[in-house]
C-alpha cells in the first residue's frame, strides 16, 4: 500500500497530496476507474457535478468496501447557465451532488469558477458557510479563484476557503497565487496536474529527470507537485498509469530537477481563463 502523506487545512481536516480525478471520465467508465483507483492505494477522488459521473463515482464508492472515514470525497457547485446562484439553488445543488454520490456528507465542496462577471460568488460563499457550519461538509474551499476574488472573501467572510483548485503545473506553475495562499492560509491543489498528459511529459527537462531517476515523466512531474507541497489529482483511465501516478513516494528529486522543472514555466494556460470563463 502506498503512504500517502497528507496536507493539513486550515480547519485541522487532513487531506491526501495526491488524489484522483475524475474530470472527462465518462460515468459509465467511472465506477471502474475510481474503483482501480481505491484499490491501487488512492483515498482522494476529486469530482464535480458538471462531470457528470459522480453516481459512478459513488457507486465505486460503496464497492470498495472501504470506511467512510478513510475516504476523502471532493465534488464541486457548477456555475448557473443564466442568472447568479441563489441561496436555494445552490442548497438544491449541493444536496444532488450528495445522492448522486450516495453519501451523507463530502470532505470538500468547492465553488467550481469564480465567474467574477456574474457577481455571485460572495453570495454563493455565504451558501457555502452554512453548508460547512451543517457538518454537510468537512471543509469548503473554491476553485479557479485568483486573488482579488480571495482578497473579497476574506475581507467579507470569517470562512477562509481551506483550498483553491487551479490549473498548474511545471508549465503554469502559478508561484504568485501559491503566494498568496501562503499568505492566506489556503491549501493549493493542482487540476492538470501533468499538463494534460500533453507536451509536458516529453520536455527534455522532464525526461532527464525521469532518466536519472529510473522514474516515468509522470512520475517526475507528481513528485515536483508533492515537493511543492501541492496536492495534486491526476486523471487516468489505464490501470497501469493510475497505479503508477501514486507510486512517487520513494524518491526524491533534488534542488537541480527541481530548478530545471521550475524553469519550464510558460505563462500560458492550457484551461480557459477564470476571470473570463463564464460557461
Ligand atoms: P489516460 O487517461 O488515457 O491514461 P491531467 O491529470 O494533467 O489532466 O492529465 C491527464 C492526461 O494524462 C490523460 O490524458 C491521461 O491519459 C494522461 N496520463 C495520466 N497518467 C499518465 C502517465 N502516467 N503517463 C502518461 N500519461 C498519463
Amino acid at each position: 500500500m502506498n503512504q500517502v502523506p497528507t496536507i493539513q487545512l486550515n480547519n485541522g481536516i487532513a487531506m491526501p497530496q495526491l488524489g484522483f480525478g475524475v474530470w472527462q471520465v465518462p460515468d459509465a467508465e467511472a465506477a471502474q476507474a475510481v474503483g482501480t483507483a481505491l484499490e491501487a492505494g488512492y483515498r482522494s477522488i476529486d469530482t464535480a457535478s458538471i462531470y457528470g459521473n459522480e453516481a459512478g463515482t459513488g457507486k465505486a464508492l460503496a464497492a470498495s468496501g472501504l470506511p467512510r472515514e478513510e475516504l476523502f470525497v471532493t465534488t464541486k457547485l457548477w456555475n448557473h447557465p443564466r442568472e447568479p446562484w441563489g441561496r436555494d439553488n445552490v442548497l438544491r445543488e449541493f444536496d444532488a451532488s450528495l445522492e448522486k454520490l450516495g453519501l451523507d456528507h463530502v470532505d470538500l465542496y468547492l465553488i467550481h469558477w469564480p465567474r467574477p462577471m456574474r457577481e455571485d460568488y460572495l453570495a454563493i460563499w455565504k451558501t457555502f458557510e452554512e453548508i460547512a457550519e451543517s457538518g454537510r461538509a468537512r471543509a469548503v474551499g473554491v476553485s479557479n479563484f485568483q486573488p482579488a476574488q480571495l482578497e473579497r472573501l476574506r475581507a467579507e467572510s470569517p470562512l477562509v476557503p481551506a483550498v483553491n483548485q487551479v490549473e498548474l503545473h511545471p508549465l503554469f506553475g502559478q508561484a504568485e497565487l501559491r503566494a498568496v495562499h501562503a499568505g492566506l492560509g489556503i491549501a493549493t491543489e493542482a487540476w492538470s496536474p501533468l499538463g494534460q498528459g500533453k507536451e509536458l511529459l516529453a520536455s527534455p527537462a522532464v525526461l532527464a529527470a525521469a532518466e536519472k531517476h529510473g522514474r516515468s515523466a509522470a512520475q517526475v512531474v507528481l513528485r515536483w507537485h508533492v515537493q511543492h507541497g501541492t496536492i495534486a489529482i491526476p486523471k487516468s483511465v489505464t490501470p497501469e498509469r493510475i497505479r503508477q501516478n501514486l507510486d512517487v513516494f520513494g524518491f526524491e528529486l533534488d534542488a537541480e530537477d527541481m530548478a530545471a522543472l521550475d524553469a519550464l514555466e510558460s505563462g500560458r494556460r492550457i484551461g480557459p481563463d477564470p476571470q473570463e470563463f463564464d460557461a
